[in-house]
């Protein structure tokens, strides 16, 4: 297993460029089944969920080939529909592959994904919609398994939750069945609009794309005549670097970034003192004269995004003063106060809100744990302004969702080394 070894109190400086969205790449590559031809996509973000996806594609029967990040993928000789326990526990964004798989073949067995580190995570939205579609749901042996008498029908969906994958997969759903599916309550994030651009380019009409109602026309099973598209660039890996220019306090500028994705991220590091320069593709952050303490709740998109929590709780603990957190999408997305507390954070929990005291420089190094994706880079950020050196373990939680971290950092100026750990 791999650790980092951070030397904390280095200056950044430079810039640096942001990979594809790991959350568009998912639902985009389980999309791929709904397609009658091969397809190219660029952009691909080298990480480990992606070649998790890419490993469970090719076991139900597609081929690929990888130059880079970009992919020329043929999913159209899937022949098997069982996404295994084995894949699927490693990765719960599998359940993506559900939709698409029951929409072509009218039949499918996935592996229920179990509770993860941040939550309990059901997808009883996602089963219920199916569902609602003509969809035959029995749960056997920790397999979903789902199959229809002919296509999926289009139905109303009414998501008393708004949820991500949830609307990702019903939107590939209807794509291919008989008839007009209306979502509503449907997600808005950026990763679901594109999936949704992708599908219309492929002859699908969706209408309301980016609001809360979405409606397709199903193509009744006639496979999609899929273009070659650009996955769009991670707004979170984005939202991460800007993080650690705002923790040095440094000038950072990420390129290959789309500012208006980052609206409610970016608001909160104006609101806590830092400026924003956006050009083009490009968006800088210049230190702050103080660091301000800031108040932020957790909501779906386009408000502060919850994957962006734990990077500004880091952040926070090198503000002059008290900021609030209120978590409310998920109940256990506070794994990492533990771990900041070891590097001398103050902060306090209660209930979903965190409290952190934030003093500049506070922060020291310390050995700390990984405990999710988002949990780890809170760890690396907290770890760039510590005194002294910090071992982050388990960072397999990282390489989930990180393309080149540490060579990226090291770039603009941390020092930054991946060990192994001695057993
Ligand atoms: C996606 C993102 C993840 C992000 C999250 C919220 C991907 C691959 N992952 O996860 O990075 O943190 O959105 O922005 O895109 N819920 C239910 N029942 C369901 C589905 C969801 O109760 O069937 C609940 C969840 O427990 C959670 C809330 O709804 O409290 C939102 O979850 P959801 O949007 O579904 O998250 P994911 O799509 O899993």
């Amino acid at each position: 297993m791999d650790y980092l070894k951070v030397i904390g109190q280095k200056k950044l400086q430079g810039s640096v460029t942001i990979s594809g969205a790991k959350n568009a790449a998912l639902p985009l590559l389980a999309a791929t089944i709904l397609s009658k031809n091969k397809i190219t996509i660029d952009n691909l973000p080298i990480v480990a969920d992606i070649k998790t996806l890419l490993k469970l594609l090719e076991m139900l029967g597609s081929s690929y080939s990888l130059d880079k990040s970009m992919l020329q993928i043929d999913s159209t000789s899937i022949s098997k529909t069982k996404a295994t326990y084995d894949i699927v526990k490693t990765m719960r964004a599998s359940i993506l592959v559900l939709g698409p798989l029951l929409a072509r073949f009218g039949h499918c067995e996935v592996s229920l994904p179990g509770g993860c580190a941040i939550g309990q995570r059901p997808v009883d939205l996602h089963l219920k919609a199916l569902e609602q579609m003509g969809a035959k749901i029995e749960i056997k042996n920790g397999y979903i398994q789902a199959t229809t008498d002919g296509p999926l029908q289009g139905a109303k969906i009414i998501f008393d939750k708004i949820t991500v994958t949830g609307t990702e997969n019903i939107v590939m759903a209807a794509a291919l069945a008989k008839g007009t599916t209306t979502i509503i309550n449907a997600a808005k994030e950026p990763e679901v609009v594109q999936l949704c651009e992708v599908l219309k380019d492929a002859g699908v009409d969706i209408q309301g794309i980016g609001t809360n109602e979405i409606t397709i026309q199903g193509k009744n099973q006639e496979l999609l005549n899929m273009k070659d598209f650009t996955i769009i660039p991670d707004r979170i890996e984005a939202g991460t670097y800007l993080c650690a220019g705002a923790i040095t306090n440094s000038i950072l500028t990420i390129q290959n970034a789309r500012a208006d994705h980052l609206d409610a991220v970016l608001s909160k590091l104006e609101q806590m003192g830092f400026m924003i320069i956006k050009e083009n593709s490009s968006i800088t952050i210049l230190p702050a004269n103080r660091i301000k303490p800031v108040n932020i709740t957790t909501t779906e998109y386009p408000g502060f995004p919850t994957d962006m929590q734990a990077q500004f709780m880091a952040l926070a603990t090198m503000a002059d003063g008290v900021s609030i957190i209120d978590e409310t999408l998920f109940e256990n997305r506070f794994m990492h106060v533990g771990e900041l507390v070891r590097m001398g954070a103050d902060i306090t929990l209660n209930g979903t809100v965190a409290t952190i005291k934030g003093t500049p420089r506070m922060l020291y190094g310390a050995d700390v744990m990984a405990t999710d994706l988002r949990a780890s880079s809170a760890l690396v950020l907290a770890a760039l302004v510590a005194k002294g050196e910090t071992n982050i373990h388990r960072i397999y939680h990282l390489d989930r969702g990180y393309n080149k971290l540490e060579e990226k950092l090291t770039n603009l100026g941390a020092s930054i080394l991946r060990g192994k750990e001695k057993l």
